[in-house]
């Protein structure tokens, strides 16, 4: 790779670190009704061990590491900042720059105080404040460590929920069975979700003052969409005005859009929904998180079901690393912004399979490069093993195996395989 391309791996918070307990995952993991296959607990005690796990990182030869804050830790009362966690994560970023590592380091990545969502959450006006105040805080507090900030984690990652639960919706009233799961970048389990929803919104009400929460990943409105960005420009005005050479951006969940013919249509406004709409807000930003793992093809009537033998990942979805050459190259035409591969990655148990999803994604970088595009860096999703959301600790991710009884970390091959790429 060029000099000062950045090789990476990330994580976060809610995902690596245990007891996140002022969280809003961390009561709905705990629900009766919950659609969660086990709760986060201890998760892989990156909180504790988070110098181990960069220690690793660094002697593999990466050089950079995307983790992210957890606002729940920062601000468990609104209004009240606990310094003793903003100390912690000072701590963290010291890490980071005693081995030479940069960090690029994420403000929200899914996971919210359980106060944020009482007041309505991310569809709530005051979010857009709360948001850009809390950034500030980190900033004030912590700005001599930062260079690379995405404020938002898959900022569209609502809209594409809600997109899936209308799809849900549909194939149940034609009562055709077909299956939604596997659809999203990300670990959920939409059939349970979708049965649950009634028992449990008694439990919701209890929580969170409210039926209906509006944490992060709930399907969002359109409004609620704009809120999200409005959330996102906030901050990033609130940051720059304390630091003004942050570098700072957003990440989406981009799929490699592809088309059957018939499908054009389809497959044009699905990438308005993931991407083009968002170009306004993104404009004026330092950089562009791109986060990828899968293609999706459409056709006339939508979708397409995974085409018979195509291999596919833990997750459901196709096993596809030529996807992210095409999204990079996609984003580029379209956005005269340098670019950060922010997540990239892929869930399988045998490694050999990951490295050679790996060999193939960054043959794609380089492709990217010598073709002049302004790519700045690549961070394979994950360094560990982790907590996969509502699919728990089932999903292997990770360039680093945690035995969760331990706590003990193994190094996969995948891991020096992608260190090698800093060379
Ligand atoms: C999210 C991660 C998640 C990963 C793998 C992305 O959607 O940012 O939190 O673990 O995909 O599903």
């Amino acid at each position: 790779m060029k000099h000062g391309f950045l090789i990476g791996a990330a994580t976060a918070a809610h995902q690596v670190e245990g007891n996140n307990t002022h969280s809003d995952y961390w009561a709905m993991e705990r629900m009766q009704n919950t659609t969660f296959n086990e709760p986060s607990g201890d998760a892989c005690d990156h909180y504790n061990r988070y110098a181990e796990d960069i220690a690793l990182l660094k002697a593999a030869g990466l050089n950079a590491y995307r983790f992210s804050i957890e606002w729940a830790r920062i601000e468990p009362e609104e209004g009240k900042f606990d310094e003793a966690e903003i100390a912690h994560y000072r701590e963290v970023l010291r890490c980071c720059r005693e081995h030479g590592v940069e960090p690029i380091v994420t403000m929200h990545h899914f996971t919210s105080p359980v106060w944020l969502i009482r007041k309505g959450g991310w569809e709530s006006e005051s979010t857009v404040v709360s948001f850009a105040r809390y950034c500030a805080k980190l900033v004030k507090a912590l700005g001599e460590y930062l260079h690379y900030v995405v404020t938002i984690n898959e900022a569209n990652m609502g809209l594409q929920v809600a997109a899936i639960a209308e799809r849900y919706k549909r194939q149940m009233m034609a009562a055709a069975g077909a299956n939604v799961e596997g659809t999203a970048q990300i670990g959920m389990n939409f059939n349970a979700m979708m049965q649950r929803m009634a028992a449990q919104k008694a439990e919701y009400a209890q929580i969170f003052g409210t039926p209906d929460p509006q944490y992060f990943v709930s399907a969002r409105t359109p409004e609620g969409d704009i809120l999200v960005m409005r959330a996102h420009e906030a901050a990033r005005e609130a940051m720059k005005a304390i630091k003004p050479d942050l570098q700072v951006g957003l990440s989406l969940s981009l799929h490699d859009i592809q088309t059957v013919p018939g499908g054009e249509e389809n497959a044009a406004k699905e990438w308005d929904e993931e991407f083009t709409h968002y170009l306004p807000y993104i404009k004026n930003d330092d950089f562009f998180g791109l986060q990828n793992y899968t293609r999706s093809v459409y056709g006339a009537d939508g979708i397409q079901p995974t085409s018979a033998g195509a291999k596919l990942t833990q997750m459901d979805y196709e096993n596809y690393p030529e996807a992210l050459e095409h999204v990079i190259r996609r984003v580029h035409e379209a956005l005269p912004l340098p670019i950060i591969v922010t997540e990239n990655g892929i869930a399988v148990s045998d490694d050999t399979e990951r490295c050679a999803f790996i060999q193939t994604a960054l043959q794609g970088v380089e492709n990217c490069l010598a073709d002049g595009i302004d790519l700045r860096g690549y961070c394979y999703w994950s360094l560990m093993d982790n907590y996969e959301w509502q699919k728990g600790f089932s999903m292997t991710f990770g360039l680093i195996a945690v035995d969760r009884a331990t706590q003990q970390r193994q190094p996969k091959p995948s891991l020096s395989l992608l260190g090698s790429f800093a060379k």
